[in-house]
């Protein structure tokens, strides 16, 4: 679906709701993860508003992103101490949630996977480093629960 019919959809969805535009807004967030300004005029007409009118609510509320969240940088360790606990498993899961290799990025530039020999983090295994920061004890589901809140 193009982008317009993907917005009147989430618009169809809520319209009858009072004060659509928030519900109207978190749904195109939850949709295409930000919300683009190209989206903001397909609103307006659609809902009858100024553009200025959404401009203003999208930019009041900190909720909403006007861009894709920032890239995160997954470094998982393959290092002895947290091959030992699972850390293969890890690598094969992250290449399965994200479909891509080590060493790639998602196509949406959402993720680089990369590999890593020992973090220093070896009692905590399996160990990455998301955008610099140390994660320790990791599985399928912590990952994917840290990368949908964004890594900061
Ligand atoms: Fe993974 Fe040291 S072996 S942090």
């Amino acid at each position: 679906a193009s982008v317009a019919e993907r917005v009147r959809a989430v618009v169809e969805a809520h319209r009858d709701e009072r004060g659509a535009l928030l519900p109207i807004l978190h749904g195109i967030q939850a949709e295409f993860g930000y919300i683009d300004p190209e989206v903001v005029p397909i609103l307006a007409a659609e809902l009858n508003l100024s553009r200025a009118d959404v401009h203003g609510v999208v930019t009041f509320y900190s909720d909403f992103r006007s861009e894709p969240a920032g890239a995160a940088t997954v470094r998982l360790c393959r290092a002895e101490a947290c091959q030992s606990v699972g850390a293969e498993k890890l690598v094969a899961d992250a290449e399965q949630v994200f479909g891509v290799k080590l060493g790639q990025t998602t196509p949406d530039g959402s993720v680089t996977l990369q590999q890593v020999f020992c973090l220093g983090n070896c009692a905590l295994g399996p160990a990455a480093q998301i955008n610099g920061r140390m994660y320790g004890r990791l599985d399928r589901t912590r990952l994917v629960e840290i990368l949908a809140k964004g890594a900061e």
